[in-house]
């Protein structure tokens, strides 16, 4: 940051040195573990480092999932669990969903959950996450959408290198599933056709971001095929790319059982660890492979080397495990509510919210009354307690007179409430990662099973509730739960008021109350678009085998198309007005710094995302209309003003040329900000002649 601007800034979009603190994997003495690691190598025979390259046992063992580990070595065993909204083992902190936490647009807070999510795994005896979720929300109709922030790489990449730091002060993070996983159905045999642009321009810098800023510990492969090529055995991922370019240190791990076909083709490519036992990694089939020269022992010692190497850098053979009351501990409550508060976007409100608590309440749905946490598949956390919209509702104060309706409940009497609540939405039945039927039926549940949605709309039952309400209520507010975008078309003109209030954890009853009285603001913004009808987005078959990735998906595709969303990327209401004003830019070695004042103009206590789009003029190449390039977050009181600063590097403004790689382009760049993607008043210009940048108007 420039000097002279210094006195002015009071909030950074990213503040690495808060973002980093305590990250494990950032403080490694490479040269030291890398002796380590020779020292143990040369102990071990071959057998030995065969079993640092799988885990143990099909179905894990008390919530943990085991791999490699020697007693007679001193050698610990990863002990791996998943965690996306928290962690997957008995009774633990269920946190918003991915999705709603990118929503807040809050790094800070993320980082937190990642604190959060890596001590209660830790404190269950875990060593490795399996989170955060980043592939990217290609369609929002992927099945597993809840689980990742955004259709946005770049703000991706923020919200997850923030988990990354956070959970990296007690346990290894692995970022999953690498890479280009966004269908559900087909994710077994899916090919994920891509050109070398979009791959590392669109699909891959937030793994990117994770590994080599975050040095997140391992990550895991995804199950479908990129090119052709399963992802489990694809030399160009697991090797060229995320060895050779990014100088990734850890071990790759296989996503579970079909995530590893084949034996001396995944140990060749780089596959690490096969999970969660070695059906391909067994003895016989390696010294088999070994016996025909399709895999040598050395390569076996490579990849034992990197499977051991985070044991030593992360020092789990002395990590005391920290004390079981940390899980679900108040600090861990208070953080879930926290989250959930800071992830309600609010999308219509003509002048209903916030409530009073003198007016009396018409509660509607089954939905207001069961708890909703998201799906069912591995990214599920079970807590000890959840607060429903009704209990949080009926919590929040005793004065507020409530009556409660379910679905099928007669409606005649709504109309004497001042307001009616309808809570529609999808469950673990609509969407989620896919589980078998017989997996379902072996556990004795239902038959419902997640799965991509084909289409995006509420089902059927609920956009009549809501029709039924909206005639016969006095004023209508509509919570919309789900982990992506919902098509609301049909019905939004009904209604006074609509808040995307997603999957909200174990807290969110009470978050849900808050923001609706106006305790608090809400400042969720959308991290993915909501289009008018699924039509204004690409073709989307979820029996699809092939499917091509290019530039364009999300809002890019919505901007090169013309297209209209109902509801777009970036977009919030809040109960305040901010007014953004006076864009100062100064560029300093190689980064811009773009500072921008905003003043809460309003007369609520409330937060900020002012966001930065970059726009490019005369490129060579095909550009998207706009992009992400930063954002941050304030919270102001009333007539307050800060200043935020966003810092715009280089890098982020290049293109990849399959050629030459990243290419700063000599082209003009407009940069823009704003509080939506479709309303970015403030800009200024800059053009790079191929040696020196200069504003527009010089
Ligand atoms: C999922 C992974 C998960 C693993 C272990 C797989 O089916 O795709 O995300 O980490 O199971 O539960």
């Amino acid at each position: 940051m420039p000097d002279a601007m210094k006195e002015k800034i009071s909030k950074k979009s990213f503040d690495r040195e808060k973002i980093h603190a305590g990250n494990i994997g950032r403080n490694v003495d490479h040269t030291a573990v890398q002796i380590e690691v020779e020292r143990l190598l040369a102990s071990m025979s071959l057998q030995q480092k065969i079993h640092e390259i799988r885990g143990w046992q099909a179905a894990p063992i008390d919530g943990l999932f085991y791999a490699g580990g020697d007693e007679v070595l001193n050698i610990p065993s990863y002990r791996m669990v998943d965690g996306p909204r928290g962690a997957r083992i008995g009774m633990a902190t269920a946190f918003p969903v991915a999705i709603a936490r990118g929503a807040t647009f809050d790094v800070e807070l993320e980082r937190k959950v990642g604190l959060a999510a890596g001590l209660e795994v830790a404190a269950k005896n875990g060593n490795v996450i399996l989170a955060p979720t980043i592939n990217l929300l290609r369609h929002p109709g992927w099945g597993r959408a809840q689980e990742t922030y955004s259709e946005d790489s770049f703000h991706l990449g923020a919200m997850g290198v923030s988990f990354v730091s956070g959970a990296q002060n007690h346990v290894l993070t692995s970022p999953k599933h690498f890479a280009l996983n966004n269908i559900e159905m087909t994710r077994f045999e899916m090919s994920a056709n891509v050109d070398e642009r979009s791959l590392h321009e669109v699909y891959l810098p937030h793994f990117k971001r994770c590994v080599v800023e975050g040095a997140a510990a391992s990550v895991m492969s995804a199950y479908n095929k990129m090119n052709g090529v399963y992802c489990g055995e694809n030399f160009v991922l697991l090797n060229d790319i995320l060895r050779d370019d990014w100088g990734f240190k850890g071990f790759v791990e296989s996503d579970w059982f079909l995530g590893t076909r084949s034996t001396a083709a995944a140990i060749n490519a780089g596959m690490d660890i096969e999970m969660p036992v070695g059906y391909r990694f067994d003895d016989a089939k390696i010294t088999d492979a070994i016996a025909i020269g399709e895999l040598t022992e050395k390569t076996i010692t490579r990849n034992a080397g990197r499977a051991l190497y985070q044991k030593i850098a992360f020092d789990l053979a002395n990590r005391e495990v920290p004390d079981a009351s940390v899980v679900e501990c108040i600090e861990h409550i208070e953080l879930a509510q926290e989250v959930a508060e800071k992830s309600f976007v609010l999308l219509k409100n003509e002048g209903v919210l916030p409530l009073s608590t003198t007016q009396s309440i018409a509660i509607i749905g089954d939905l207001a009354d069961i708890p909703n946490l998201g799906d069912r598949g591995s990214s599920m956390v079970t807590s000890s307690e959840v607060t429903t919209p009704l209990t949080g509702l009926r919590a929040y104060s005793d004065q507020v007179a409530i009556s409660y309706y379910s679905s099928d409940a007669d409606l005649c009497d709504i109309n004497k409430a001042d307001v009616a609540v309808v809570v529609v939405g999808l469950t673990y039945k609509e969407e989620g990662e896919f589980i078998p039927t017989q997996q379902l039926e072996s556990e004795g549940s239902d038959l419902a099973r997640g799965g991509d949605r084909a289409h995006l709309r509420l089902p059927e039952s609920q956009e009549q509730l809501i029709q039924e309400v909206a005639s016969k209520a006095k004023k209508t507010i509509v919570l919309l739960e789900g982990g992506s975008a919902i098509e609301v078309s049909s019905w939004v003109n009904e209604v006074d008021a609509l808040m995307m209030v997603w999957y909200p954890g174990r807290e969110g009853g009470h978050a849900i109350a808050r923001v609706l009285f106006g305790a608090v603001s809400p400042s969720g913004k959308l991290p993915v678009s909501f289009p008018r009808s699924i039509r204004q987005l690409m073709d989307w078959d979820i029996t699809a085998l092939d499917i091509t990735h290019d530039l364009f998906h999300g809002y890019r595709y919505l901007d090169k198309k013309e297209e209209r969303p109902e509801f777009p990327f970036g977009f919030g209401l809040s109960y305040t007005e901010f007014t953004l004003e006076d864009l100062q830019v100064e560029r300093v070695e190689h980064r811009f710094f773009l500072v921008v004042s905003v003043r809460n103009a309003g007369d609520t206590v409330a937060a900020a995302v002012p966001q930065l789009y970059v726009s490019y003029r005369n490129s060579a190449v095909e550009r998207p209309v706009k992009e992400l390039k930063g954002f941050g977050r304030v919270e102001l009181t009333p007539g307050e003003t800060a200043d935020m600063e966003i810092e715009l590097s280089d890098e982020e403004l290049r293109y990849y040329d399959p050629h030459y790689g990243w290419v700063l382009e000599a082209c003009t760049y407009d940069f823009r900000v704003g509080q939506t993607s479709d309303n970015l008043p403030l800009e200024s210009t800059w053009s790079f002649d191929g040696e020196d940048w200069l504003p527009e108007g010089i």
